[in-house]
């Protein structure tokens, strides 16, 4: 029967569950734990900046019954994701689910990028998500191979979700590096699904479309991150639904993802940008 029938309405979609959330210090990544606090769930925020990853487990903490821990670290680092699971599976006792959030832009037009900033995009986007669910493969895969082999079925699914992006699918001038890495992120989320589909850990991608954070926020000279204002106004008026995406609105459709609605779907891409990119 699937999970969600007969759920109590005082239940936490994500009771007793246990989340590492990779850039969780701000923007999206914060959001997602906070709507996971508020469902129950135990989450790791990991970063590699100290003050907005303490920031966001305060916020947790303020949360009812919260409880939420930093590990700090950069995705792009196999040794750091290796500790960031370890240290999730030592405090809580185990790791059922892996939000991919992390994520930076550094942007150049094609011939003018630099070796620098496509292997930081790229070491960052897409192999910092390939280092975490290898490092989480212990906790995610082979705890569920033993319970199949044990009893017949793992005992409940467990959830990867990665992060795309709505500039990815159409392209997008001066990201060439973070369009290449983004979509990489929609081949390994169709990979993992049928390698660990048997395992019952199902992996599925958000592509948040224009989105309220610091990515976004308008470019100052010299500033590596954000976008020029003239560029953010144009690409606001282009979204059907008339507003900015906030991170709120991307954290809802992860933790459908990460919950048990959504126990029978995997290798899965959703939209979350007020129907900018359609499909
Ligand atoms: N904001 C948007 O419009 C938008 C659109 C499409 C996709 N996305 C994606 O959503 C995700 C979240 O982005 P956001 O807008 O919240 O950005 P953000 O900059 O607000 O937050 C990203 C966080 O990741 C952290 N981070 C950077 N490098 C890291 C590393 N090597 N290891 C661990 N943490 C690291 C940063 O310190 C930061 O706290 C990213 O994958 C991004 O590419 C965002």
């Amino acid at each position: 029967m699937p999970a969600s029938y007969g759920r109590k309405r005082e239940m936490g979609l994500l009771d007793h569950k246990v989340a590492v959330l990779t850039g969780a210090g701000r923007g999206i990544g914060r959001a997602c734990a906070l709507a996971f606090v508020k469902e129950g769930c135990s989450v790791v925020i990991n970063d590699v900046d100290e003050a907005p990853a303490a920031e966001a487990r305060g916020a947790c903490e303020n949360i009812r019954g919260g409880a939420a821990i930093v590990h700090l670290g950069s995705v792009a680092n196999p040794a750091d994701t290796d500790a960031l699971m370890q240290t999730a599976a030592a405090k809580f006792g185990k790791l059922d689910i892996l939000i991919n959030n992390a994520g930076i832009t550094r942007d150049k037009v094609a011939h003018q990028m630099s070796d620098e900033w496509w292997d930081l995009v790229i070491d960052v986007n897409l192999t910092g998500t390939f280092n975490c669910i290898r490092s989480a493969a212990p906790h995610l895969r082979d705890v569920a191979k033993r319970e199949l082999e044990s009893y017949g079925r793992p005992a409940y699914h467990r959830k990867i979700v990665n992060f795309f992006s709505t500039a990815a699918i159409r392209g997008n001038p001066g990201q060439i590096n973070y369009t290449a890495a983004k979509m990489g992120n929609v081949g390994i989320t169709r990979t993992i699904a049928q390698e660990w589909g048997r395992f019952w850990v199902n992996c599925n991608a958000v592509a948040p479309g224009f989105t309220n954070t610091r990515l976004t926020a308008p470019k100052q000279p010299g500033d590596e991150l954000g976008v020029p204002d003239e560029q953010r106004q144009a690409t606001i008026a282009r979204i059907p639904l008339g507003r900015i995406g906030e991170p709120e609105d991307v954290a809802n459709a992860v933790l459908f993802f990460a919950s048990p609605m959504s126990d029978f779907v995997t290798g899965q891409t959703l939209n979350v940008s007020g129907g900018m990119q359609i499909p």
